[in-house]
């Protein structure tokens, strides 16, 4: 679904070149959970924003579904983004003015604009999304706690919320970079769990220096130094 193909790219740091990633080639498949393993300064988040689109390579390409995301226009990838694909950070970030419930729902269509994903998740509710919204944060065990402002969440429940809001609509792929990095090692284990079992038929790309969290992958990529070492 998601190919790189001898993709690089380079950063200029005041006037030096950074390889954070170097001639990757590698694919993703429908369905799959795939984990991208490595150490800190490896290059797996810029492997992640090539995969996703928010980066360029520097040579190589990127297609989705057979189109090379660098052809579409800064809309169409846009569009990819926010439609078809869902993001979960180290960070949760949730804006601070916003409820649990609020948060989810921000950027998605309203029922005038609705349109099926084509994924079948349980969250796909034909972007009439509010009640798919207060389904799938009680799925994720915040029920009694869709009105909470964000300061009123713990680090766990915060990152739930914004895995709710990767999953509403159902997305071809949810890319997930360090999800649980500020977590313990039990509430990391349940946000993968969370994201594995409530993806429906889409994707996950994990990116993680812990292996212990891609236990549930199909596959996983070892990066090194901007290069793949290994598949496991
Ligand atoms: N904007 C930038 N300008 C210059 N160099 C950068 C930039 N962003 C990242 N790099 C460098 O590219 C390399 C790969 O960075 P990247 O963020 O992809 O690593 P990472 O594996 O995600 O690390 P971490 O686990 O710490 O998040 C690093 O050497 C980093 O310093
Ligand atoms: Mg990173």
């Amino acid at each position: 679904m998601i190919e790189v193909r001898n993709a690089s790219l380079v950063y200029d740091d005041h006037g030096r070149q950074v390889f954070a990633c170097h001639d990757l080639t590698l694919e993703l498949k429908d369905g799959e959970f795939l984990g991208i393993l490595g150490p800190s300064g490896s290059g797996k988040s810029s492997l992640l924003y090539l995969m996703c689109g928010l980066k360029t390579p520097t040579s190589g390409e990127v297609a989705y579904r057979g189109r090379t995301l660098s052809s579409m226009s800064e809309d169409e990838r846009a569009e990819l983004r926010l439609r078809q694909f869902g993001f979960v950070f180290q960070y949760p970030y949730l804006l601070g003015y916003l409820s649990a419930l609020e948060n989810v729902l921000v950027g998605t269509p309203t029922n005038g604009e609705a349109k099926k994903s084509g994924i079948s998740s349980p969250w796909t509710n034909g972007w009439a999304t509010e009640p798919a919204a207060r389904e799938l944060l009680t799925g994720l065990g915040l029920g009694d706690k869709l009105h909470r402002m964000p300061f009123e969440l713990s680090g766990g429940e915060k990152q739930r919320v914004c895995i709710a809001r990767a999953l509403l609509g159902g997305r071809e792929v949810v890319f997930a970079d360090e999800p649980t990095a500020n977590l313990d090692h039990v509430n990391g284990v349940a946000v993968v769990e969370t994201l594995v079992a409530n993806r429906g038929s889409g994707s996950l790309v994990m990116v993680t220096h812990d292996p212990t969290m891609l236990e549930k992958a199909d596959r996983v990529v070892t990066i090194s130094d901007g290069r793949l070492a290994a598949s496991l």
